[in-house]
C-alpha cells in the first residue's frame, strides 16, 4: 500500500454546511458522555463526501476540535483507512480495486491495466478531464464475486477487463450502472444458479428461492441498519444510539465550505431498463420505514402541501430515479409538483433526501435540474422516455 500523505495544496479552511453540522451534533450525542470520539469516522465520511469526495486537512483539524480530539488522532485515522481520500479524486469516479489474493487470482492485474490505460498511468492521478481516478486497496470484503472495484460506496464485482471498460465508458457517458454482480449471479449466489436450499422453492410456491432468502436477510438488516443497499455498508445514519450525551461545539472557519461533492451530482443517467431496487418492493418497503428521530431538523423543511394544487399532481415519475414507490412517498409527504423539487436548496435537500431512506438518490440523479427543466415546460431525455412508454418502472 502507498503512503498516505496529505495532499500539497490544501483549502484555507472546511466547515460543515447547517444540515451536516445538524446531522453530525445528532451522530455525537448517541454515544455517552466522553465517548464523543466514537463518531470520527462517520463525520470523517461525511466532511468527504461534503468535500468534493476527498478529505482536506482543515476538516480533519475540524472533526478534531469537533470532538474534542488530539488532531493527530483523527490524522491517524484519515490516513489510515483507505476508504478517505487525502487528495482530489475523479469527479465521476474514484476506482478502487481491490488487490488482493482472492482477486488477485481471479484478474485484479488485469484491471488495474485496464486504469492505467483509460484513467492514468499512476494511481491517484486524475484523468485528463478530471473526472476518473483510480487506486489498488486491500480486501473490500466482496472476495465471493472477485475480482471487484469499488466506486464510493457502491462495490462491482465478478468483473472482466471487457466488463471494466464499458463500465468506465458508461459513467462518463452518464449512463445508468449498476452495481454488484456484473455477471448472471445473484448478490453472493453461486454462478449458473442456486446449488443449495432448492428445497425453498416448495415455500416459495415455485419462486425464486435466492431472492426469497436474501429479500428477506436484506429488509431485516435494512430496517434495523437503515443503509442502502448498494451502500457497501458505508452509510453511517443508521446507527442505533440512545439519543443522549453532549452537543460538541461548532469549530469556527473561515468560509463555508461546498455543501455537496460533485460527484454525487454526477448523473447515472437514464433507466435503461437494468434491474435496479425498485424491482424489489421488500427492499423498498423496508428502506421507506419512518425513523422516530431524523439528524436534519424540521427547520430545513421544504414547502409541502396540503394536497395537490387544483387537484392535479405532475406525474413526478418523470423524473428519472422517481418511481411509482418514491413518488408515492413524495406524495405522503406533500409533495407533487415539480416546481416544489425545483425550488429545494441544499438543507431542503438534507431534510428529503433523510426521510426518503434513498440516501443520495437526489443529487445522485440531479432531481433538482430535472424538476426545474418539466417545471418549466421542457422535456429531458428522460421525461421522452417515460412518455414513450420505454421506462418500465415509471408506468404506475
Ligand atoms: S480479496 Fe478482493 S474483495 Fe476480498
Amino acid at each position: 500500500m502507498a503512503v498516505r500523505r496529505l495532499y500539497h495544496e490544501q483549502p484555507e479552511s472546511f466547515a460543515f454546511s447547517d444540515a451536516n453540522y445538524d446531522w453530525a451534533q445528532k451522530v455525537i450525542s448517541r454515544y455517552p458522555e466522553g465517548r464523543q470520539a466514537s463518531a470520527v469516522i462517520p463525520l470523517l465520511w461525511r466532511a468527504q463526501e461534503q468535500h468534493d469526495g476527498w478529505l482536506p486537512e482543515p476538516a480533519i483539524r475540524y472533526i478534531a476540535e469537533m470532538l474534542g480530539m488530539p488532531h493527530i488522532r483523527v490524522l491517524e485515522v484519515a490516513t489510515f483507512y483507505t476508504m478517505f481520500q487525502l487528495q482530489p479524486v475523479g469527479k465521476k469516479a474514484h476506482i478502487q480495486v481491490c488487490g488482493t489474493t482472492p482477486c488477485q487470482l481471479r484478474g485484479a492485474e488485469d484491471l488495474i491495466k485496464v486504469c492505467k490505460r483509460k484513467i492514468a498511468e499512476h494511481a491517484h492521478d486524475l484523468s485528463e478531464d478530471g473526472d476518473f481516478s483510480w487506486e489498488e486497496v486491500e480486501c473490500l470484503g466482496a472476495c465471493v464475486n472477485a475480482p471487484m472495484i469499488q466506486i464510493f460506496k457502491d462495490t462491482y464485482e465478478d468483473l472482466t477487463p471487457e466488463s471494466l471498460e464499458q463500465l468506465i465508458d458508461d459513467i462518463s457517458a452518464g449512463r445508468e450502472v449498476t452495481p454488484g454482480p456484473q455477471i448472471d449471479r445473484r448478490f453472493g449466489a453461486p454462478e449458473g444458479g442456486v446449488t443449495t436450499l432448492s428445497e425453498i422453492k416448495d415455500k416459495t410456491k415455485g419462486g425464486d428461492p435466492v431472492a426469497h432468502v436474501v429479500n428477506g436477510a436484506e429488509v431485516a438488516s435494512h430496517a434495523f441498519a437503515g443503509v442502502s443497499i448498494n451502500s457497501g455498508g458505508n452509510d453511517f445514519d443508521g446507527i442505533p444510539g440512545d439519543g443522549k450525551g453532549p452537543k460538541g461545539k461548532k469549530p469556527s472557519a473561515k468560509k463555508e465550505a461546498k455543501e455537496t461533492s460533485p460527484r454525487t451530482k454526477t448523473a447515472k443517467a437514464e433507466n435503461a431498463g437494468k434491474p435496479s431496487s425498485e424491482d424489489r418492493p421488500e427492499v423498498e418497503a423496508a428502506r421507506s420505514q419512518p425513523t422516530d428521530e431524523h439528524a436534519v431538523s424540521d427547520d430545513h423543511k421544504p414547502e409541502l402541501l396540503d394536497g395537490p394544487r387544483d387537484g392535479k399532481a405532475d406525474d413526478l415519475k418523470r423524473i428519472r430515479g422517481v418511481g411509482p414507490k418514491i413518488e408515492g412517498i413524495l406524495n405522503d409527504m406533500g409533495v407533487y409538483h415539480f416546481a416544489q423539487i425545483a425550488s429545494w436548496d441544499e438543507n431542503n435537500k438534507a431534510w428529503v433526501d433523510e426521510r426518503l431512506m434513498f440516501k443520495g438518490r437526489i443529487d445522485r440523479e440531479d432531481w433538482i435540474a430535472q424538476a426545474k427543466t418539466l417545471a418549466e415546460g421542457g422535456e429531458t431525455e428522460f421525461s421522452k422516455r417515460v412518455d414513450d412508454g420505454d421506462v418500465p418502472t415509471s408506468k404506475s
